[in-house]
């Protein structure tokens, strides 16, 4: 992963770029990464918008062909990337870092990357996945509005982080974890996955239709779907049924 590497200067979003790529056939080696200074389209979950100051950030998308991957099994693929990029951080945050549900990347309460997986898809096998990421590494300030839920890795080491080495760190680590997923061997990949997660066993409030209720995490089902302890028993949610309350 990260081999074949594309750099661009100014690009809509590296997801799109990459998919345009793939569906015009471009002959592209898997682990293709291409990487942005500047995404001025970029794109985040359910829809919203990925900002990220231009130079200072890692915006980046991963080529991967998971077809030994059956559709049903693609959480697999969310949680091994999200815990490489765990791993990846950790080396130079030692503590505080946690993955929320499905897949964002938290330090404490704050928001520091996401993650947004786009399949092209042939039947029921995925025949390109491209994971897209976006890291927020070397902003030092957020606009007011996202200023309590977003941070970035300057707000919590003070200092500037080499992006090319990050990025390098960051590709290692999802090769590693996909290879081994590719192998088959379930090495604990959803107890991992739950070691990692953000409010994990803790009391909190999440939102439902505008309705607020308190609940603890229990699990995290093998399709992703997560389970919460509540007063009214447990429940199943799937990805945007409910939202996190923020602290
Ligand atoms: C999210 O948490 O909402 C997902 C954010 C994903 C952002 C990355 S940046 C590189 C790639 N290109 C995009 O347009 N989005 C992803």
């Amino acid at each position: 992963v990260g081999q074949n590497l594309i750099k661009l200067l100014a690009v809509d979003s590296t997801n799109n770029f990459l998919k345009r790529m793939v569906s015009n056939s471009e002959p592209l080696p898997e682990g293709t990464v291409i990487m942005a200074e500047n995404q001025y389209e970029g794109r985040g979950q359910a829809g919203n918008k990925w900002h990220a100051e231009p130079g200072k950030n890692l915006t980046f998308s991963v080529l991967l062909h998971p077809s030994f991957l059956p559709l049903n099994e693609q959480f697999n693929l969310n949680m091994t990337i999200s815990i490489a990029i765990q791993k990846a951080l950790s080396g130079i945050i030692d503590k505080g870092l946690s993955i929320k549900w499905p897949n964002d990347i938290y330090f404490m309460d704050k928001k520091i990357g996401g993650l947004l997986l786009e399949n092209i898809v042939s039947g029921s096998r995925i025949k390109a996945c491209i994971i897209g990421i976006g890291i927020n590494v070397n902003q030092e300030i957020y606009e007011t509005e996202l200023e309590h839920r977003a941070g970035s890795i300057f707000q919590i080491l003070h200092r500037h982080v080499d992006l090319v080495a990050l990025l390098a760190e960051i590709c290692s680590h999802i090769e590693a974890g996909y290879l081994k997923l590719k192998a088959g061997k379930d090495s604990g990949l959803r107890k991992e996955y739950l070691s990692y997660l953000y409010q994990y066993n803790i009391k909190a409030n999440y939102r439902q239709n505008g309705e607020i209720i308190e609940g603890r995490i229990t699990d995290v089902s093998e399709s992703g779907l997560l389970s919460l302890e509540t007063s009214d028993g447990l429940k199943t949610y799937n990805f945007k049924e409910i939202e996190f309350v923020h602290p």
